[in-house]
């Protein structure tokens, strides 16, 4: 057993657990979590997560699917890219209830995207790329929206922004279901979790919040549609990325 292991069985034995006084014990909490962060490496984390995760974490329900296909196609989207899409649930659930969607994927664990190759290998192409949120792999306003899922809380602060500037590049409009964990002790959450104020930098990026529906508030869990760029209004029907093209 290696130092580490013997140091984590030790501080997490019944008796620790019980002599140690609430202090320490936060004190220890706040530190480690630290620490944690501070090593947090997404691409090692999720590849190895990425090997399980679809079994922890199976095709769930109809809530958020349904969400977002009604909130994309309330915009008039006809190509949507979802950043972090793991397994592929979403897109999968948006292929079956929009079939004429362009859809692509993106995520930086190549275990995810091995899974969801599989995952969506019967129907139309989806094109998956592994690649950060943080230098997106498309070109510029090739989408008309770009969703996550629980996806931005796994960024650190400075790569929230690096992702919100690579979404205004390549597309208008931005639905994004995320939590922000514990924002008022964030040492609470797990080290691959980040507490972010999104509104705050959605404004910071000049970007307007036109909906926020809540799912979770003791989670502070909820549902952004964003306009990522400026003045610029609803979709026209078969979506911009498609009419730029039939323009030329
Ligand atoms: C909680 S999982 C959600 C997966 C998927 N959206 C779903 O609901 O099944 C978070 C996903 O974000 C991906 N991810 C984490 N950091 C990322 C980054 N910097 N760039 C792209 N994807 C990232 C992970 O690999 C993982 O697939």
């Amino acid at each position: 057993m290696s130092l580490r292991e013997r140091w984590s069985r030790a501080a997490h034995s019944p008796l620790a657990q019980r002599l140690a006084p609430e202090w320490f014990k936060d004190l220890y909490r706040r530190a480690r979590g630290r620490v944690q962060r501070a090593f947090y490496d997404p691409r090692r984390f999720w590849t190895r997560f990425g090997r399980t995760y679809m079994e922890r974490f199976p095709p769930s329900g109809e809530r958020s699917e349904n969400l977002f296909a009604e909130h994309l196609s309330t915009l008039g989207a006809a190509s949507v890219l979802d950043v972090g899409c793991g397994y592929g649930r979403y897109l999968r659930a948006l292929r079956e209830r929009t079939p004429s969607l362009r859809l692509a994927g993106v995520d930086i664990s190549p275990t995810m995207i091995e899974r969801a190759r599989d995952f969506l290998k019967d129907g139309p192409d989806i094109s998956l790329h592994v690649a950060s949120a943080t230098a997106l792999p498309v070109a510029d306003s090739s989408f008309d929206a770009v969703m996550t899922y629980s996806m931005m809380i796994h960024l650190r602060p400075d790569e929230v922004d690096l992702f919100l500037c690579e979404a205004r590049r390549v597309a208008r409009w931005g639905v994004f279901l995320e939590s922000s964990a514990n924002p008022a002790e964030p040492w609470r959450n797990p080290p691959y979790y980040f507490a972010h104020e999104y509104e705050d930098r959605f404004r910071r990026h000049g970007m307007t919040v036109t909906q926020r529906i809540t799912i979770r508030e003791d989670m502070r869990e909820y549902l952004y549609v964003v306009r990522l760029r400026p003045g610029e209004g609803g979709l026209p029907g078969p979506g911009r990325a498609e009419s730029a093209a039939s323009r030329r």
